[in-house]
């Protein structure tokens, strides 16, 4: 299978049906992509946006979040679940303004260094927020990729994961890479979906594995018993 011409069916259908007028896709900052990406991981997108424009108008710079008290921090965060990445986002607030002059880190290595920011978060706010090309590999890509490429296995497994990584790095492109990673958590979000997958609308459709073979509701594996 032709692995670049999957980032451009991909980008095909973000220019025709990918969402472009979210509030964290205006006025796009490290900051602001960081605070949505974090509020996105286990919430969903019409959940976040109310959440995401009052804690912009409390905590407008990370240098404001930092010298906020935690207790204002998570009483903008009261209803949204999983404090633990209300608090880490303080801790890292304050890394970021202690340890890195306040700048957001703009490579791969540091991000990772800030509390509550894996290889995959650090990526795609390098992505969105700065057009680098870095592979991310989030629950949703993670399913996409399984599927198309018919990857067998538990992504809980090193060597499976690893073959994940591999295939994001293969896929994603030099150029569009902001365009790209967004496209492909939506795709994720809302057609390559665990359940009733809507794949006569995906645009992956002639490329998948797991359609060509009725496997959807198998790929990705479960965590084995
Ligand atoms: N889940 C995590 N990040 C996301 C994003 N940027 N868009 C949609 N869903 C997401």
């Amino acid at each position: 299978k032709n692995k670049l011409s999957f980032a451009d069916k991909l980008l095909h259908w973000f220019d025709d049906h990918g969402r472009k007028d979210l509030p964290w896709q205006q006025d796009i900052s490290p900051y602001r992509v960081w605070v949505s990406e974090i509020m996105l991981q286990q919430t969903q997108v019409k959940t976040v946006i109310p959440y995401f424009q009052r804690f912009m108008e409390s905590f407008p710079t990370v240098t404001a979040l930092a010298n906020s008290e935690q207790d204002e921090v998570l009483k903008h965060w009261s209803g949204l679940g999983y404090y633990a990445r209300a608090r880490n986002m303080h801790a890292a607030a304050i890394m970021v303004r202690d340890e890195f002059n306040g700048e957001f880190p703009r490579d791969i290595e540091n991000i990772q260094h800030l509390k509550g920011i894996g290889r995959s978060t650090g990526a795609a706010i390098l992505s969105i927020a700065s057009n680098l090309p870095e592979p991310i590999l989030d629950g949703n890509v993670k399913r996409v990729l399984s599927r198309v490429f018919a990857v067998e296995g538990w992504a809980g497994k090193s060597a499976v994961l690893k073959e994940l990584w591999t295939l994001a790095e293969q896929t994603t492109p030099k150029t569009r890479n902001a365009d790209y990673t967004q496209a492909i958590m939506d795709l994720g979000a809302t057609l390559c979906t665990r359940s009733k997958p809507r794949c006569d609308d995906c645009p992956m459709k002639s490329d998948c594995i797991a359609f060509a073979d009725s496997r959807q509701a198998e790929l990705p594996a479960k965590k084995p018993k």
